[in-house]
């Protein structure tokens, strides 16, 4: 890659003496091919053709050492045009391979193919790849594993195998039929028909008993299991029978070890969970949840897979299911995330900033949209909806990026505003026209290396609801949270400025708030929004453009020789 010069090395070196080993040398390079195809599968007692990468549900694993970089091919041989997203990496400067359809880039056309360059820096754990089209990421999705550089370990003991665990949602119809239908009669979409562990529902489904997961053990090892929530509109709830879960990593960036009997997990969240074989030799069942604590429709059935013992000993009669929390339980999903700090080492250190000279402050919320026919099927007849700061995203016809680095006018404005038209009892019963979002292509210009604050506000509107924000680009620090209304005397006092964790999702509770921090230190186009689908296709999206700095090290790489063309521009 022509990057291996000797005066790199001596820079790469001088990095490392300077920042204590944290410096990003030059990493080794790796080549992936996804070929995306339709493929046929049987699950719940039927056959369906979904969108897969080289035929897989979930698709291949990615794995790298942390400041590797991979190429990714995609081979688009499906029916229509699409994007993938690498979830979590922050690929520094470079937002022409991060994905999100219409934000970075154009859809990768039918018959064509698109190589991303997936520049792995700070990250190391565990994150995952998805479609960022439509409702495709629910079959197009996979693994991403970065382990430890060379010749450097976990801050943990040595597992001695390692595990993935993808969580994801099953839909007997086709997914893009439901959101589209959703869209045009303005309710709710269908809910999934089962959830799934590494593609399989499980025995409690219908005929799905001979194909359940099995995830095999020896007795006396212990395990890093990776587990990544890909589900579609849920966040769950994860637990394994007789076995305790020692969380260490959440969005590949270490915390302090948390032993617990259970999750929770938000769509778009990923945990590296220690797992020891010391129960009797036998089968245990791993089982998954929702937790919804709305008023809303939702899928509350349960996957499983099985923890299988090698050896020779009588299968149980009755496998023993763990406990999970009841769908509704705030307070088991708090108390478990409540307890997510940095790990804060030497090895690993954190640096939260605290000079703050950027602050957005973001209401969250679902709204209804007037019915372009006479009739809708979402509240008051009208049509569902979905904003921030009473704004309801709309996706443009070309993507941001392009427009933002060529200078193409009337593709957004750059005027999202740093808080909501009003402020009222954002917790309490809603009454007032922000009901009704505005709705327009707005996003948020962020200079060059200004230390942000967000503050995430939920509202009761329409349905109080836990949402999963996620941001692009980044990984934050999750300084704050509570319930209620923000008050910006005293719940700034709540803050763990000491070590709060770093992640790239966050729940903002339901009827409550969320304040997370970061360095605007990564130039480019980078998508905000709500990881439940059916908010994010509502509106719940915003961007945040980060100005290239004075340098061309802090600034925007240049684009690659070949771009998915738009082809309705
Ligand atoms: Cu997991 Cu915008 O993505
Ligand atoms: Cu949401």
């Amino acid at each position: 890659m022509g990057k291996y010069n000797n005066m790199s090395w001596v820079l790469a070196f001088v990095g490392f003496m300077l920042l204590g080993g944290i410096c990003k040398a030059n990493g080794a390079i790796y080549n992936y091919d996804f070929v995306l195809r339709e493929e046929n599968f049987t699950k719940l007692c039927t056959t369906k053709s979904i969108l897969t990468v080289n035929g897989s549900f979930p698709g291949p694993t990615i794995t790298v050492r942390k400041g590797d970089t991979a190429f990714v091919n995609v081979h688009n041989q499906g029916l229509y045009g699409l994007t993938i997203h690498w979830h979590g990496v922050k690929n520094p400067r470079n937002p022409w391979s991060d994905g999100p359809e219409n934000i970075t880039q154009c859809p990768i056309p039918a018959g064509t193919n698109f190589t991303h360059e997936v520049i792995f820096s700070s990250e190391e754990g565990t994150l995952w790849w998805h479609a960022h089209s439509d409702w495709t990421r629910a079959t197009v999705h996979g693994a991403i594993i970065i382990l430890p550089a060379l010749n450097t370990s976990y801050p943990f003991v040595t597992p001695d195998a390692q595990e993935t665990l993808i969580l994801g949602s099953w839909f007997k119809g086709d997914v893009n039929e439901i959101i589209e239908e959703a869209l045009a009669t303005g309710g709710d979409p269908n809910i999934s028909d089962a959830f799934t562990i590494n593609g399989e529902p499980g025995d409690l489904y219908d005929c799905s008993n001979e194909t359940t997961y099995r995830w095999l053990v020896d007795y006396g090892k212990t395990y890093l299991l990776r587990v990544i929530n890909a589900v579609m509109n849920e966040e769950h709830f994860f637990a394994i029978a007789n076995h305790n879960l020692t969380v260490v990593a959440q969005d590949a960036a270490y915390i302090k070890p948390i032993t617990t009997s259970y999750v929770m997990i938000t769509p778009g969240q990923t945990m590296d969970i220690l797992v020891t074989a010391n129960q009797s030799p036998s089968h245990y069942y791993i089982a998954s949840t929702s937790f919804v604590d709305g008023d809303v429709a939702f899928n509350n059935s349960t996957t499983t897979a099985i923890l299988q013992y090698n050896g020779n000993y009588s299968a149980p009669s009755t496998i023993p299911l763990p406990n999970l929390p009841d769908h509704d339980d705030d307070t088991a999903a708090a108390n478990f995330t409540t307890q997510v700090r940095a790990l804060a080492s030497e090895e690993h250190p954190i640096s939260v900033p605290v000079n703050i000279s950027h602050r957005l402050f973001i209401t969250v919320s679902i709204n209804e949209r007037i019915c372009p026919n006479s009739s809708c099927d979402g509240p008051d007849n009208n049509a569902l909806a979905a904003s921030l700061n009473n704004i309801s995203f709309v996706t443009p016809s070309i993507d941001i990026l392009q427009a933002y680095y060529g200078g193409i006018n009337g593709v957004y404005t750059p005027n999202f505003p740093d808080k909501p038209p009003y402020f009222f009892n954002f917790t309490g019963l809603v009454q007032n026209n922000t009901i009704y979002p505005s709705f327009a292509t707005k996003v948020k210009m962020i200079k060059y290396g200004k230390e942000v604050e967000i503050i995430f506000q939920g509202t009761s509107m329409i349905a109080a609801e836990n949402h999963p924000m996620h941001l692009h680009g980044f990984s934050f620090y999750l300084v704050g949270t509570g319930s209620g209304n923000f008050n910006s005397t005293t719940s700034p006092k709540t803050y763990n400025l000491v070590d709060p964790p770093e992640v790239n999702t966050i729940g903002v509770p339901k009827k409550g708030w969320a304040a997370i921090r970061f360095v605007a230190d990564n130039p480019g186009v980078w998508y905000m929004h709500c990881h439940l689908e059916r908010h994010s296709s509502w509106g719940m999206n915003t961007v945040l453009i980060v100005r290239n700095g004075n340098t061309t090290e802090t600034s925007i790489l240049p684009p690659p020789a070949y771009m998915p063309p738009c082809s309705k521009s």
